[in-house]
């Protein structure tokens, strides 16, 4: 399929756009009311991120959004997803409600509507109140409940303009970076906790979709999973073991429970004692009918079977000489039609989006005042060929969503991994559109 006939196959009415995240681009951390998340406090601790950054400042996004939303029009975006802050909307993470923090995303929707680009929201990107996360965080069964009310008053707010919502975004990475890896905040690395914070972060969903529904009943609600296909290396069956436990700890986890209640017996046998605690109607409350399924899709995980190696004893083996991004992941389009395919075949979500996609590259702000970024606008042309594959072989994909519309936080990383379509100069906040976001622009176009 060629570039353009991908573009016919996605068509007109299809929403093309990109996505970032509060804590990523907002900065502003101390104004309007906001206090600091598990994120501030854990970027600010010494030795957590690479270089040694914060989001204080970021991309400066809270007060030059309107400048951001023209580029998206300049684009010719008609979709974009952004996290809100929870706390900006209830500093303490339960209790009064910041009218001021609301009011920044009010007028942001507002903008995006005057620009006929529809606001994908999603309510939490990893910015846990820090009130919260000293009283236990997601290990605490009772943050579930507290989102939940704070999803309530976004909802409440929003709920009349806001027709496409997510609950969380990648609780799998919430859970496991965080809490085993310790890369991610709050850095704790014991697997017991990582599975006990993915209950509660699942609960959370549940209830957080119930809140949902109540506010603005017409809404299409669901949560946003990051999803990978594991391959083994060899037909042995030790590595076939080993993938399919790749399969059940970074994909079936997550989306077993939501589909269908139950977290899945291997990997449950497979966990033993460090199985989570869960109460008898918690599996009905996570697997309440979701509207839409967004995904994150960046590379595949090739394995082999490796005795003690991390939470489920595999090892990646990279594909030798393919290029490979700044995070050292390989592209690999085929992949994108893999997940969408499985995915509708298995648990048949209504719809499908694609809510991340994208690559990280070294790019530069060069002499002839443009950035070349070669490198991603083959990825991207390449995974949107396959999601229009995906879509021509009857997946109901209604969205594609690039990671990032700015270069932005990466979290551990720090500034130093550019995932945007739009470079950032962070010295002087300036945005230059790279090669990638024109190449966007023109394939938008021909959509249309
Ligand atoms: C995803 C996150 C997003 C960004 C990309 C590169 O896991 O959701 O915030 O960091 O990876």
């Amino acid at each position: 399929m060629t570039p353009d006939q991908a573009a016919a196959a996605l068509g007109p009415r299809f929403h093309f756009g990109a996505a970032t995240s509060a804590y990523q681009i907002e900065g502003a951390v101390a104004e309007g009311g906001r206090l600091p998340s598990m994120w501030d406090t854990f970027a600010h601790t010494s030795g957590t991120i690479k270089d040694a950054s914060t989001g204080d400042v970021a991309c400066d996004h809270y007060h030059r959004w309107p400048q951001d939303l023209a580029l998206m029009s300049e684009l010719g975006f008609n979709a974009y997803r952004f996290s809100v802050a929870w706390p900006r909307v209830v500093p303490k993470g339960r209790g009064a409600v910041n009218a001021t923090g609301l009011d920044f995303y009010d007028r942001l929707v507002d903008a995006l509507l005057k620009r006929g680009i529809a606001p994908y929201v999603t309510l939490y990107h990893w910015d846990l109140p820090d009130a919260l996360a000293q009283r236990g965080g997601w290990l605490n069964r009772d943050t579930a409940a507290a989102f939940a009310d704070y999803a309530d008053a976004v909802a409440r707010r929003l709920g009349d303009r806001v027709h496409s919502w997510a609950t969380l975004n990648e609780p799998r990475c919430s859970a496991f970076v965080g809490h085993e890896e310790g890369r991610h905040a709050p850095g704790l690395r014991s697997r017991k906790s990582a599975l006990q914070a993915a209950h509660h972060l699942l609960l959370a969903h549940g209830l957080g979709m119930a809140a949902l529904r109540a506010a603005c009943p017409w809404a299409r609600a669901g949560i946003v999973l990051d999803v990978k296909p594991y391959e083994a290396v060899s037909d042995c069956a030790a590595d076939q073991a080993a993938a399919r436990r790749g399969d059940g700890v970074f994909n079936r986890w997550f989306l077993e429970p939501i589909f269908r209640g139950q977290y899945p017996a291997d990997m449950l046998g497979w966990f033993g004692a460090d199985a989570p605690i869960t109460l008898a109607e918690d599996l009905a409350t996570i697997a309440a009918p979701i509207d839409a399924l967004g995904l994150n899709y960046y590379t595949r995980a090739r394995v082999r079977h490796a005795d003690g190696c991390g939470p489920v004893h595999l090892q990646e083996v990279p594909v030798p000489g393919v290029h490979r991004s700044q995070m050292g992941w390989e592209d690999y389009p085929q992949g994108l039609y893999t997940m969408l395919t499985r995915i509708h075949r298995e648990y048949g979500p209504q719809d499908l989006y694609v809510a991340e996609n994208g690559c990280a590259e070294a790019d530069e702000w060069s002499a002839d005042g443009c950035v070349h970024d070669p490198h991603r606008v083959r990825y991207l042309i390449g995974h949107l060929q396959a999601a229009a594959r995906a879509r021509q072989d009857g997946v109901p994909l209604s969205a594609y969503l690039a990671w990032s519309l700015l270069d932005n936080f990466e979290w551990g990383h720090g500034y130093r991994q550019r995932f945007g379509l739009v470079y950032v100069d962070f010295a002087t906040q300036q945005r230059v559109p790279k090669d990638s976001a024109l190449v966007y622009r023109d394939f938008i176009s021909r959509a249309r």
